[in-house]
């Protein structure tokens, strides 16, 4: 593993996601009968890593999985985006899977079973950022870990961002280590809203709100909203991801954050209109026809 990365380094989960097509969710005890399905590479930690890439910024990705054929999927995509695998094989659980229900409207809701990820811990996550300009992690991995990486890139003096999703009580305590926090509308509220953020340390917020587009909230400033680009969403899984993905690598690149939200969002369009949650379509040419077309 390389320490001089100057890029973005990901600490976070790795899934296979098992997609099933469904008009609307079951209820309690129903079978339904789903459409079309697939097996896709997920996580939101492998999301945001190979989004980073495709979006032009050296990236390294730390997580762990199984010895597994699902873990050889992953490392495949990994290698596919360019993204440098600081992957640990454990033979000790499975790849982690998660489970997508894909709606008509492009919606989704998603189950993950952790499996390997739950063994990512502190030493990896500690070696996984060194050397990165940027540090971004998620909440799917052990709260602990992603702790340890934040701290770790915070004393090597690199731009942390978590996105703090699935939301966690925890987060609050992780925020003296976070530059900028990422959630959407649920999370925010789960973690008591804008203000109790701000309150606990957070100075820069970005609050994602899907087809409403994102507003950054810096405490003391007046909030900026960057409208949505104008699509027709496929699948919106792992479109929050690539949103992040691309912020990360927008921040690495030298983006003031205002230009690197717009950024973002364009990464966020292109994943949403393709299915599974990381797409070849994500490139610098891909964000820059987005860009253009405003
Ligand atoms: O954010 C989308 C991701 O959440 C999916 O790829 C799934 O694996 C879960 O981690």
């Amino acid at each position: 593993m390389s320490d001089t990365l100057a890029g973005v380094a990901v600490v976070g989960s790795a899934n296979l996601d098992l997609v099933v097509e469904v008009s609307r969710p079951p209820l309690v005890g129903e079978t339904l009968l789903g459409r079309a399905g697939g097996r896709f590479s997920g996580g939101k930690g492998l999301n945001q890593a190979v989004a980073s890439a495709r979006s032009g910024a050296p990236t390294r990705f730390c997580g762990v999985v199984g010895t597994d054929e699902a873990g050889d999927v992953l490392q495949q995509t990994l290698a596919d985006a360019g993204v440098e695998a600081a992957v640990r094989r454990s033979a000790a659980a499975p790849t982690g899977a998660a489970h997508v229900l894909a709606f008509d409207d492009g919606d989704n809701s998603i189950i993950v079973a952790a499996g390997a990820n739950a063994e990512l811990d502190a030493d990896d996550a500690v070696a996984g950022v060194a050397g990165a300009a940027v540090v971004l992690a998620q909440l799917e991995v052990p709260v602990e870990s992603v702790a340890a990486a934040l701290r770790a890139g915070r004393a090597e003096g690199a731009l942390t961002i978590l996105n703090a999703a699935p939301a966690h009580d925890a987060t609050i305590e992780l925020l003296g280590d976070v530059d900028v926090l990422v959630v959407n509308e649920t999370e925010c509220a789960e973690l008591g809203g804008i203000e109790r953020l701000h309150a606990a340390g957070a100075q820069t917020v970005v609050l994602t709100q899907g087809a409403g587009g994102v507003t950054l909230h810096r405490a003391g400033d007046d909030p900026l909203h960057v409208d949505a680009f104008r699509i027709d969403p496929v699948d919106t899984t792992g479109a929050g991801d690539a949103f992040c993905g691309a912020l990360a690598a927008a921040l690495a690149q030298g983006a003031v954050i205002e230009a690197a939200l717009i950024r973002a969002c364009a990464a966020g369009a292109v994943v949403a209109q393709h299915r599974g949650a990381t797409t070849a379509a994500l490139s610098p040419a891909s964000i820059a026809a987005l860009l253009g077309s405003r």
